[in-house]
């Protein structure tokens, strides 16, 4: 996920582009950029924070800015954005994934075009380059955004030209409107201390914004896109009207979803493309996995060891990185240690991966950070792509890890022979299915709120699962005592009555998934052991017996073995609004960090 600002008006662009890039910051930081539009374009564009972007003073009214999160190369300078045309004078900004950029690549350097990033982004301003010689502007945008394949938001100037063009596909764009100009952004915080009218791009359009005039069109039609005003101010901006990054976040998942599936599945064929440069060789004569993580990339290694197991029968082992050790006894040569890691620099994690690796197997990143010291250390690395997540409570990044190592457990088993094209298929729309199934679940939010509020003065919560729930489980209770402070445990449900089942009264409500996935007929034997105990019992279940025995009670729609992981995102809002009623430090929790880069 990236940042995108863009300005055209009757004021100077280059302190507007900079303050605009500071407030999506959250969006994006490995590096930044501008282009400023004037007889000439100039281009100021480096590795880092926005901080370390330099922007000389300039007489342009027009100009667009982008911060980074990467998704194709690692953050150089020469990757960040914008990108430009081989004449210069064509400059691009983009938030997205182009599926299509190799074959389109391969076209323009055939055609002569020289390329300087190893970014899909490129590709844009040569497309735009060849467009401009028989069309105009907007033409040209509208030509070549027909030939892209993917989701992007784009924005593009041009040497001696006072406008902005921008279009919108599956990434967000808006548009704002003021007196002295217009902007394209992202989203709003990036100019709502400008304006706070603003204008909502769809799927589809190209904008033209010609000095304060816009004009929309979508498939060459002129459309109309209302003008509304946003009733929040600079002070929210960051956290785009949300009263905390992880609430925010934990909203962006359908995107987030989406940006992790995009261009990876090809149903028809039962296929998952994920470009990885581990030899099928090596895949099919693989005898473990082991996966190394900590936290909450711990609990998405439990839940893709059962994909991973079911569908390209291997065996797999999920080791908490902090007692991880390669053993004497396993063949490294037949062994992949996968180290998942959002961040890529948690140091548990690195040092299990570097033992691994000494040890003589390979290893395989699967993070959300291009660039990090995961990536760059491992064999390969497979991106989750959810885009920055500044909550120090993992929520998007943990759907946005399973749903790639779900992806990756068909790969495997489809290298292996051992999963057939159909059922493949089952799971890859399953897949395509999820971040609908997630925003069912969000839009749900207010009686979420309500049932967290009733509960939040329990004794201690209880969370349990079996199967594919256990993982689940694990995780509800993390996020909710992690931002809560309140004492919280996840347990295989079955393992209640050997124990924790003594913990049980009437003030420790007990949250159970039973979902397809967790053998919701056993769990709820273990329900009614808990409600017979009075306690309270909220439950994520499609077992329609079981809602007797729930005081509350919430279902998700048919997703097979993506369920648990839907019923996941109950979870993460009742810890979000059990941990906000206490008024807890909820982005920020106490003694905790967002990388733990020491061991
Ligand atoms: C989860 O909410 C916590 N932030 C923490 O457990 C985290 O998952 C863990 O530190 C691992 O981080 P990583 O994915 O960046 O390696």
């Amino acid at each position: 996920m990236c940042g995108i600002i863009g300005y055209v008006g009757s004021d100077q662009v280059a302190p507007i582009l900079t303050s605009g890039l500071k407030n999506l910051e959250y969006r994006g930081y490995d590096s930044a950029g501008v282009a400023l539009a004037d007889d000439v374009l100039s281009i100021h564009k480096r590795e880092g924070t926005i901080d370390d972007l330099t922007v000389p003073e300039s007489t342009a009214t027009c100009g667009i800015g982008h911060t980074r999160w990467s998704t194709h190369g690692p953050p150089t300078d020469t990757n960040s954005h914008p990108h430009t045309d081989c004449t210069g004078e064509i400059a691009v900004v983009h938030n997205g994934i182009i599926d299509n950029y190799d074959a389109l690549k391969a076209d323009l350097e055939a055609a002569g075009h020289e390329f300087d990033s190893d970014t899909d982004t490129e590709v844009i301003p040569h497309l735009l380059e060849e467009a401009l010689e028989r069309y105009g502007l907007p033409t040209a945008v509208s030509r070549v955004v027909d030939r892209l394949e993917g989701s992007f938001a784009l924005g593009v100037v041009a040497a001696g030209r006072d406008e902005i063009v921008a279009a919108r596909n599956d990434s967000p764009l808006v548009v704002g409107h003021a007196d002295d100009g217009a902007f394209i952004a992202s989203d709003v915080t990036a100019f709502v201390e400008h304006t706070r009218d603003v204008s909502y791009l769809e799927d589809g359009d190209v904008a033209h914004l010609d000095g304060g005039d816009v004009r929309v069109y979508n498939d060459g039609q002129r459309v109309d896109r209302p003008i509304q005003t946003v009733d929040w101010g600079a002070d929210a901006a960051e956290k785009g009207g949300y009263d905390h990054y992880m609430l925010k976040e934990i909203h962006e998942q359908p995107q987030a979803l989406r940006q992790a599936i995009s261009g990876r599945i090809d149903a028809v064929a039962g296929e998952a493309d994920l470009e990885l440069s581990l030899p099928e060789q090596y895949l099919a004569s693989l005898d473990e996995i082991q996966i190394v993580a900590c936290g909450t990339s711990y609990h998405a290694g439990l839940y893709a060891k059962r994909l991973l197991e079911r569908h390209a029968e291997v065996r797999t082992t999920v080791k908490i990185a902090s007692e991880y050790a390669f053993s004497p006894s396993r063949d490294p040569w037949r062994t992949l240690v996968i180290a998942v890691t959002q961040s890529g620099e948690t140091a548990d994690t690195l040092g299990a991966m570097r033992r691994a690796s000494r040890a003589g197997a390979k290893t395989l990143a699967v993070t959300n950070t291009v660039g990090s010291t995961a990536a760059r250390e491992a064999d390969d690395a497979l991106y989750i792509r959810a885009g920055p997540e500044i909550g120090v409570a993992a929520t998007k990044t943990f759907a946005s890890q399973v749903a790639t190592l779900a992806l990756l457990s068909v790969y495997v088993g489809r290298t292996r022979g051992t999963l057939s094209s159909s059922d493949a298929s089952d799971l890859l729309e399953h897949l395509r299915g999820l971040p609908g199934a997630v925003q069912q679940v969000l839009d749900e939010e207010p009686r979420v709120r309500t049932v967290a509020t009733e509960y939040a003065d329990g004794d201690a919560f209880f969370f349990v699962g079996r199967r594919l729930g256990h993982p689940v489980a694990l995780e509800g209770a993390l996020k909710l005592k992690e931002i809560s402070y309140d004492h919280a445990e996840g347990f295989a449900a079955g393992e209640l009555k050997h124990g924790p089942l003594a913990l049980v009264t009437g003030e420790t409500p007990v949250f159970a998934i039973l979902t397809d996935g967790t053998s919701p007929d056993e769990t709820l034997n273990n329900v009614k052991e808990v409600e017979s105990r009075s306690a309270p019992v909220v439950g994520v279940s499609s077992l329609e017996r079981a809602e007797k025995f729930l005081d509350a009670s919430f279902s998700v729609p048919e997703l097979g073995l993506l369920e648990p992981l839907v019923a996941n995102v109950y979870l993460q809002l009742i810890a979000y609004h059990v941990a906000n009623s206490k008024g807890r430090a909820i982005d920020k929790p106490r003694n905790l960090a967002k990388s733990v880069t020491v061991e």
